[in-house]
Parts: C-alpha cells; sequence; structure tokens
C-alpha cells in the first residue's frame, strides 16, 4: 500500500514539461449592472471559450523565464509585463516554492482583441504550474490569484461555459453550450492600449441593465437549447459610435446581410454566430473588405479547455 502511494507522488513530482492551450472566449452575454464603489463595475455574463488557441509550454527550470513567440511587439515587451510571467511570479510567491518555469507561449489569438488572450495565457499558466510544481493550490486558491492578475482570468481556470457575476471574479461553470461555429472578426493589429477600462467609462446609467439577458440565455444553455442571435447582447455596443466607429461600422454592414454581429467582451472585434444557411466564404470576403480579418472557430467545451500534456 505504501509502495503504490509512493508511486503516485514520484509521478507528480517527475513532471518535467506541460503542454497547454489557452483558448480565447467571447460573451454571449455581457451586462453591466451598476458601478460598483471599488472602481469596477458589477457585470452578468454568460462566456464561452472557442478553439482560437495560445499555445504554451512550460518546462522546470530555475528561474522564471518567458519567450513569446508569433506576436512581435509582445516578444519585445519587458516579460514582467506580460501576465503569463506575472501569473508564475504570483503563484510561485503564494506556494512559497522554491523553483522556476521556462514559459514559451506561442501567440495565435491576437493582442487586446476583446478575446481574452492575455487572461487566458494567465489561467493555463497557473493551472499549468500548479502540477508542474505541485503546489496543491486548491480551486478557491487559484481563483484568488486569478482575480488579482485581472477580472478575467478566474473564468479561464474553468472555460466551457461559465456564467460570471461581480466584477468577473464570481465563476459558476454550466454545461457545455450547444456546440456552434463562429466567425471572428479582428481588426488589423493597431492601439494596443488599455482601453477596457476606457469602454466602462464611458458607459452611463443608461446603459446599465438587470441581467435579464444574461439569464434568460442561461436557461437555455440548461435546456440544451442552441444559442439563437436574439438572445445575445453586449452592454457595451451603446457606446461603440463614440469610441468604437470602425467596428460598429462593420457590423452594421454585416447585419445588413442578415446576420447576428454582437461586439467580442469590450471590443474590438466582434463575432457571428454561423448557422448552415450561411454563405462563409461570401461572408468572409465582406468581412475583409470592412477591414476585419475573419477566422472562423468553434466553441471549445470545458473538458477540451482543460486539457494539459505531461512529459
Ligand atoms: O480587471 P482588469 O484589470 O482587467 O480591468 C481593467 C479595468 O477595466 C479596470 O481597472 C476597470 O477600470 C475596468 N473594469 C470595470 N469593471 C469590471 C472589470 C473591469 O470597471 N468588472
Amino acid at each position: 500500500m505504501g509502495g503504490a502511494h509512493a508511486r503516485v507522488v514520484d509521478q507528480a513530482e517527475s513532471v518535467n514539461t506541460i503542454t497547454l492551450r489557452a483558448p480565447a472566449k467571447l460573451n454571449w452575454t455581457l451586462e453591466v449592472l451598476r458601478a460598483r464603489p471599488d472602481g469596477y463595475h458589477e457585470l452578468r455574463s454568460v462566456m464561452q471559450t472557442v478553439d482560437l488557441c495560445d499555445e504554451i509550454t512550460l518546462m522546470r527550470h530555475d528561474r522564471i523565464e518567458l519567450e513569446v513567440r508569433g506576436d512581435p511587439p509582445l516578444a519585445d515587451e519587458p516579460p514582467e509585463r506580460n501576465l503569463a510571467f506575472r501569473a508564475a511570479d504570483a503563484l510561485r510567491r503564494r506556494a512559497g516554492v522554491d523553483v522556476g518555469v521556462r514559459i514559451v507561449l506561442e501567440k495565435r489569438i491576437p493582442v487586446a482583441a476583446g478575446l481574452g488572450g492575455g487572461s487566458s495565457d494567465a489561467a493555463a499558466v497557473l493551472r499549468g504550474c500548479n502540477t508542474l510544481w505541485n503546489a496543491r493550490l486548491d480551486d478557491g486558491a487559484l481563483s484568488e490569484l486569478a482575480k488579482e492578475l485581472g477580472s478575467d482570468v478566474p473564468f479561464f481556470l474553468f472555460g466551457g461555459t461559465a456564467a460570471i457575476a461581480g466584477r468577473g471574479d464570481v465563476v459558476e461553470p454550466l454545461d457545455d453550450a450547444v456546440a456552434a461555429d463562429i466567425l471572428l472578426a479582428t481588426p488589423p493589429a493597431g492601439d494596443r492600449g488599455e482601453k477596457t477600462a476606457a469602454m466602462f467609462a464611458a458607459l452611463s446609467p443608461d446603459d446599465f441593465t438587470e441581467g435579464d439577458a444574461t439569464a434568460a440565455l442561461r436557461e437555455a444553455v440548461g435546456a440544451g437549447r442552441p444559442i439563437a442571435d436574439g438572445m445575445l447582447m453586449n452592454a457595451f455596443e451603446r457606446v461603440l459610435t463614440r469610441m468604437q466607429p470602425e467596428t460598429e461600422r462593420a457590423m452594421d454592414a454585416l447585419r445588413a446581410q442578415r446576420t447576428s454581429a454582437r461586439l467580442a467582451g469590450a471590443g474590438p472585434s466582434f463575432f457571428v454566430v454561423l448557422d448552415h444557411r450561411d454563405g462563409r466564404a461570401a461572408l468572409m470576403e465582406r468581412t475583409r473588405e470592412l477591414g476585419f480579418e475573419p477566422r472562423v472557430a468553434r466553441t471549445l467545451s470545458r473538458e477540451s479547455a482543460l486539457e494539459m500534456r505531461r512529459s
């Protein structure tokens, strides 16, 4: 008996490399209820991972090191500013372990696009290093660290389809939504500055809702009904004219073709839920003409979102 136990521990401790995917997300709904005294806003949302993923490799190392591939501007930034690096550093402090990790981050999710790439990388590093270092922090402790890194990070610890409340930090995993193909449209890499705070600041009480759209969408997901265009909503669309006119113009043009087009997060990307009637090639071509880069992705289940390969 003792031998079997020892073997399990040995296996856990002999992991040298972990490879995992960090998926992008979209918000099926994104409602803002009110401004909070702590400077954040109270949210209700149903979030969804999609199969556009960054690839992350974590290797045991004597210190924390980060290499970014596939996105030259990001690769040139000081590593300490990257959320993936900061996630490893935060976990190491919290767990009190004297080990390091070499992180190789292959970027495929467009940066600062509203698709949650940086937050997803951070969550993947938290989960991966927790395993690599055998740190054994539970979900509650990981969620606390995640929330300090950013409001979207806790969701990515679970992925799949999940209901979000609080400032983004209250995550309730739901059954996976009925799978769907999604057209993601991202603007050319331009302003990579912090636009989320500006988008929140642009909202006024007129833009606040009660969470009913989110409750209705949750119910549909719980009942196994496919997500329909009419169930989607995003509070930030109300300030697009002022804040992101190019995105609004492109979304309006696609809506004129009887597609749903919804903002992804706080923008500037947007998405269209594809159904079998859509002429996908024509839709992608039109998106390109409008100055946005189209990608077709598929919703990613929780099980796939949490996959990790160890060696
Ligand atoms: O949490 P995170 O650092 O990603 O948030 C960036 C900014 O977005 C915050 O400083 C805040 O201004 C705004 N925000 C908000 N309400 C939220 C999440 C973010 O007002 N629920």
